[in-house]
């Protein structure tokens, strides 16, 4: 911990790959249709989905729902972990990888939905998270008034985006403190941030229980 409270952990076990874990996905149509393409090709272990299944402390009777779970990694690593694990995105082309990619896995399942509309019973899980994809919602604070309905008590709710003012999609202190405000909003308790080193970026780590 330093003086801000942020937690610095480096993660450059096995799971490490050599680029870093940015997104690509923006700019104009004919970009991001072609990026929906080569981001499951780039990014198919990244480190911050790795990171997110271990600050989340899994156990065996969570449910999880990953919005925005592109091709999938971080729902596939949690399955073994947890009874449910359920990714959701609105982009086709990304399910049908993650489908591809999660062949065998019987605890998993996927659907086509944006952050705003989550088409799941109230309290179903106990575990939601997204990872560098809440700056792709159009409307943040549905989606995370989304997450919190679809939570069971005790559940919680992790937001990872990279810590990064300098890139279209990184996040600053005062982008935390407004998603971080959202979730007191909408609801969560004890919401905190921390900041941890994954190979060569940082990542903001934003949690709320309910
Ligand atoms: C940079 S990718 C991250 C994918 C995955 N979470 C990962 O870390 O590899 C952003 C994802 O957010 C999804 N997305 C875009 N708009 C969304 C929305 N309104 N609700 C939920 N997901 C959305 C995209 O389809 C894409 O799969």
């Amino acid at each position: 911990m330093n003086d801000h409270g942020d937690h610095h952990s480096e993660h450059a076990g096995p799971h490490q790959h050599g680029h870093g874990d940015g997104d690509h996905d923006h700019g104009p149509p004919i970009w991001r249709g072609l990026m929906s393409f080569v981001y499951p090709i780039l990014h198919r272990n990244p480190p911050s989905n790795l990171l997110m299944v271990e600050v989340a402390a899994l156990a065996s009777g969570d449910r999880v729902l990953d919005i925005g779970c592109g091709p999938g990694a971080a729902v596939r690593a949690a399955a073994p972990l947890v009874e449910e694990a359920v990714g959701a995105d609105p982009s086709g082309r990304m399910l049908r990888v993650a489908r591809r990619r999660s062949r065998g896995l019987p605890n998993v399942r996927y659907v086509q939905t944006p952050a705003h509309h989550l088409p799941f019973e109230d309290d179903l899980f106990t575990v939601v998270w997204t990872i560098h994809s809440m700056h792709h919602w159009g409307d943040e604070e549905a989606g995370i008034s989304e997450a919190r309905r679809v939570l069971a008590s005790e559940g919680r709710f992790l937001v990872v985006e990279q810590f990064d003012p300098g890139k279209p999609w990184g996040i600053d202190e005062a982008g935390i403190h407004r998603i971080t405000s959202m979730m007191g909003d909408a609801g969560f308790a004890d919401v905190e941030w921390t900041k941890h080193r994954v190979g060569r970026t940082d990542e903001a780590v934003m949690v709320g229980r309910t």
